[in-house]
Parts: C-alpha cells; structure tokens; sequence
C-alpha cells in the first residue's frame, strides 16, 4: 500500500485510474471500517482510504482532541484488505488558508437530529467529503449506513453536484451483543460497555411497534423507548422516527401506505456519546 500525504502525490498515484473506490475515514478503524474496504473493492478498483480527522465537523466542546489516533494500526490493517493508496494529509495541507468556502446542506436535512445537536457538524462533513473528492475523483465512494443520516446528505450532495461518484451504503457492523461497532466505543467504561447494547435494544421495540402500529402507537413507543433509556441512566438527545427518504417525521398516510421509515437515536451513556438507527 502506498501512504501519500499531499494531493499532488496522491493525484500523481491515482493518474490515468477511471475506477476508483473511496473510503474516507477519521482513522481508529475497526472491523466496520473494514467492511466498507471489502465492499468498495466491490465497485471499483483501485481501493483508495483517507484518515483525516476533520476539525471542521467537531464543535468547540466535542472530542476533536481526544480523538483516538491509531496511524500505524491503522495502515496495517488498511494493507491487510489490499487497499492500494492511503490519503493521510495533515490539516495544512486539508486547510493550507482557512475554508471559507463551505457546502452549506439545506435545513430539512442539515438541522435535523444530530444537526440540531450537533450545529455545524454537517457543513464540515460535506465540505470536507466534497474536498476529498476533489482530490481522489472516485467513481464510488463508500458510507456507512450507522451514520444514517451523514449518507443521506452526502448522497443529496453528490445529486445536486452532480458529481461523478456513485455513493454506496454499506450495512452497519454490530458486535455480537448488538451494539453498532464505532472509533467512540473505545471511550466506554467495562460498565458502560456492558450497558451500551441497551440502545439498540430500545430501537429494535421501536421498529416493532412500526409493524403494528398507528402513527400513535409509533410516536409512543419512541417515546416509552427514551424514557426506558433515561431511566437506565442514559441521556437521549433523540429517539425519533423518520422517512428513509427524506428523514421528515412521518405523516398519518405514510403508516397506512407503508413508507420506509427508519428509527434514529443519539444518547449519552456517561461522556460517551452513541448514535444508531434501525431501518424499518
Ligand atoms: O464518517 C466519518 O468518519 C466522517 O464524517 C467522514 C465521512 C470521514 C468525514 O470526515
């Protein structure tokens, strides 16, 4: 695997390829990350990965700082799935002057859920995501479905870009206990660990109730389900229901025509934050 860390190197390797896949990453990759790398080889060829820990997507209290940085593993096990080039450039060379220039996503889809608690974090994925493309010019770029909502966006970008990168969602990657695989679950204490599957858990009732239900009864068990979580000591920023396709809370008729929805939620367990979403 070739390591490059400027553009013009990596522009330089990728030279005369017309069918690159792209996995871009914030590095501490697991085996979730890993699946991704199989299923772009599956799109394309070469298999182009980045770790870039954006600065731009976090806000001033988040974890930008104590974000895990795992280069040399991380290389190993990039090399161990065949990837040809690893992208790993510094924030000078990412943001040699500030950028000013930024892709602003619309409200319906930027300020919902994580954008609501999280502001800001959605304009610095995509300007960051637009930028790497920039760079790598993949035909196929590989996201995984955990962060339901980041895909949905990326994906509306590529639309209205019309950039020549097909986007491909890859399913999430659970641990055997049902907990959906993330670089923060390593901030969880042997407690918290064995707690953390509990979120899913609630989703899972949530998606249940989506089968059965009225849009009532599906707006209830979201909320039984966030209660469950406060009362097991969690605290949710989220347990809400949705459109697959637009991520808008459902209508009276989607229930009755049966409208894919998707249930997301985000909660704190101690200082860790989870997010995770079950398609109905
Ligand atoms: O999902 C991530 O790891 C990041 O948001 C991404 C897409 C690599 C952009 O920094």
């Amino acid at each position: 695997m070739k390591i490059v860390t400027t553009i013009e190197e990596l522009r330089g390797q990728l030279r005369g390829q017309l069918r690159t896949a792209f996995v871009p990453t914030m590095g501490n990759l697991h085996e979730g990350h890993l699946s991704l790398m199989r299923l772009a080889a599956k799109h394309g060829d070469p298999v182009v990965a980045s770790i870039f820990v954006n600065r731009l997507q976090f806000g001033p209290k988040d974890d930008f700082d104590r974000y895990p940085r795992t280069f040399r593993g991380d290389c190993d096990k990039l090399e161990a799935e065949g990837v040809y080039v690893l992208f790993a450039p510094d924030e000078r060379e990412m943001y040699p002057e500030p950028q000013e220039y930024r892709v602003d996503p619309p409200r319906a889809l930027g300020d919902v859920l994580e954008g609501e608690f999280r502001p800001g974090f959605f304009v610095g994925v995509t300007t960051v995501v637009l930028k790497l493309f920039s760079c790598v010019q993949p035909s196929a770029a590989i996201f995984g479905k955990k962060d339901y909502q980041q895909l949905m966006i990326l994906r509306r970008m590529a639309r209205q870009f019309a950039l020549p990168t097909q986007i491909v969602a890859a399913e999430t990657v659970r641990a055997d206990d049902g907990l959906a695989l993330s670089s923060r679950n390593g901030y969880l204490s042997t407690d918290e660990r064995a707690e953390a599957p509990a979120l899913q858990r609630e989703l899972r009732h949530v998606v249940e109730a989506i089968a059965a239900s009225s849009l009532d009864g599906i707006v209830r068990a979201a909320d039984d389900a966030r209660r469950r979580l406060v009362e097991r000591g969690w605290r949710p920023d989220y347990v809400s229901v949705r459109r697959r396709a637009d991520l808008a809370p459902p209508e009276p008729q989607d229930v009755e025509r049966k409208e894919p929805l998707v249930v997301l939620a985000a909660a704190w367990l101690g200082g860790t934050r989870l997010i995770d979403n079950l398609e109905a």
